[in-house]
């Protein structure tokens, strides 16, 4: 998927879809077909569709009225008969040569970026709240990046065999098993790509997949999961399975074919997990992988040396695009105080411009947050900031869940680095910001390293090289992802792989070579004659 060009703040436009395009055309039918009608999504568990009494339903986060989806959690006998149901596709999935199943994985890439591309952009801007530009680089470019590059890194990282010093009398050889059990994929709202890759990737090296959509972005994932059972992939394979939370956690976490879990979602969360998983660990055949991408407190570090146009629009961008929802938004920035005036002007300029409402106005920049609680926890913070002497809102501020779960784009000053809004995670349309004495730029790399137990994403911004350098030595285990003079956000598959370190996650890096062969159980071979 080619990464497409950005027109940042003229709304969701971008260029493929101007008015009278094809692609708009396409787009706006689409938007019409799953805005017109409430899809029935049921459970899939090898070639069965399931339905449950436990109906559960997918709204529009900005019009929460409005039920594009209905879905049904499966229970703990239902997770069980999927456990069941894979184990016995697993041995002949297993066997399908790395080939084959590269072919297929690459298919379903195909089918994503052509037959349903409307239909992943759209579920995208319809379930999650995504503009066409943010649905675009999400369901429409990363999600097939993250197959292209899966395959071809497969296939390359596969061809390492070690050394056979006397081929003649012994051979060598490493064969990439996939791993007995199943592993349970469990997927974030946020980016359709990551729910694709979660559980897709693990399926490419051979193993079979209980992957737990999140209840908000139902329709974009079942999606997927379609485009990859039409391409080919085996029923059973990939088991579509909505579920409670607990409930999936609990029953998973107890079966002893538990062989990993491939998750994305808060750092609570998984720690439960691997407190569940630990104290079950006796049970199990293999020793479950854990591999998680979980919160992040990411910020900007700008140099009195920073270019402020540059400032400005990476700080707007990173914070606001997609409500501040991105794992890697920026939701705190330490800026040298000689820069903040000409940067704070030129950033309350820009917002006082963006346009926030449904993303099916296309000139929309930010639509709503994903969910009421969502909306409840980031207004906590606003309202923090209202009652808090060292904070001071400058810009937004205003939420309203009357018909979507709106929050403005939000900036606050605070004159305490140490306030709890610029240590705990928020994951909503809110950046912080401390204005720091020019002369403190080396202590604040510091408190900037000292202050978050995360280490998801950074940047600094220098025009001094030296101290651009020095940022990046000083900040090393604060960021799995760094940039300089660039956003915290928009981290490329096969360019930039992703995952940060910390209580951040396993730092497995998404969308980089290594990935694929966390999910691969390799057996070297010796054999003489
Ligand atoms: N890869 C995304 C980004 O860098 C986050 O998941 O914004």
């Amino acid at each position: 998927g080619a990464i497409v060009g950005q027109q940042p703040f003229g709304g969701g436009r971008h260029s493929a879809y101007l008015k009278g395009s094809k692609e708009r055309e396409e787009l706006l039918a689409a938007l019409e077909k799953h805005g017109g009608k409430t899809e029935d999504i049921p459970i899939v568990i090898g070639s069965e569709e399931i339905r449950t009494d436990n109906i559960h339903f997918q709204v529009c986060p900005f019009d929460h009225q409005k039920k594009i989806a209905k879905f049904y959690y499966a229970n703990e006998e239902v997770i069980k008969k999927a456990v069941k149901i894979s184990q016995e596709v697993r041995q002949r999935w297993e066997r399908v040569p790395l080939n084959e199943k590269c072919k297929i994985f690459l298919k379903a890439a195909d089918l994503m970026a052509t037959k349903y591309r409307m239909d992943l952009n759209a579920a995208t801007m319809l379930g999650q709240a995504k503009t066409i530009i943010q649905a675009e680089i999400d369901a429409a470019a990363e999600l097939i990046d993250f197959f292209r590059f899966n395959a071809f890194f497969a296939k390359e990282l596969t061809k390492y065999q070690p050394l056979s010093p006397k081929p003649a009398e012994t051979l060598n050889t490493m064969r990439y098993r996939g791993i007995e059990g199943f592993i349970a994929a469990i997927t974030p709202f946020n980016f359709t790509a990551i729910a694709g890759n979660l559980p897709s990737a693990p399926a490419l090296m051979g193993n079979v997949v209980l992957w737990k959509p999140s209840d908000t972005a139902i329709l974009s994932n079942y999606i997927v999961f379609k485009a990859m059972r039409e391409a080919g992939i085996p029923a059973g394979v990939i088991n579509f399975i909505p579920a409670d939370g607990p409930v999936f956690g609990n029953t998973i976490t107890s079966c002893p074919d538990l062989a990993g879990i491939n998750f994305t979602g808060s750092v609570a969360t998984f720690q439960h997990l691997w407190k569940q998983v630990g104290e079950n660990f006796s049970i199990y055949k293999n020793i479950p992988r854990m591999i998680g991408e979980c919160g992040g407190k990411n910020y900007h570090l700008v140099h009195p040396s920073a270019d402020p146009d540059t400032v400005a629009v990476a700080t707007i961008r990173s914070a606001f695009e997609y409500c501040g929802q991105k794992c890697s938004a920026c939701s705190r920035m330490y800026i040298a105080q000689s820069i903040w005036p000409q940067v704070k002007e030129k950033m309350l300029k820009i917002l006082k411009d963006v346009k926030v409402g449904p993303p099916m106005d296309f000139e929309v920049f930010m639509s709503a947050v994903i969910d009421d609680r969502a909306f409840k926890r980031i207004k906590g913070y606003i309202d923090h900031a209202g009652t808090s002497t060292s904070l001071t809102v400058i810009a937004g501020g205003s939420c309203d869940n009357s018909t979507g779960y709106y929050v403005q784009p939000t900036v606050i000053e605070t004159t305490d680095p140490l306030d709890r809004i610029m240590k705990e995670e928020i994951f909503g349309p809110v950046l912080t910001v401390y204005a720091f004495p020019d002369d403190k730029a080396d202590e604040i790399l510091q408190l900037i390293a000292d202050s978050v137990p995360y280490g998801l994403t950074g940047s600094v911004f220098s025009q001094d090289e030296e101290y651009a350098k020095r940022a990046t030595e000083e900040l090393k285990m604060t960021a799995g992802n760094f940039y300089v003079n660039d956003k915290s956000t928009g981290s490329v598959v096969g360019q930039q792989p992703f995952g940060g370190g910390r209580i951040s996650g396993t730092n497995d890096k998404a969308g980089g070579p290594h990935y694929i062969l966390r999910w691969t159980s390799p057996q070297a071979v010796k054999e003489t004659f």
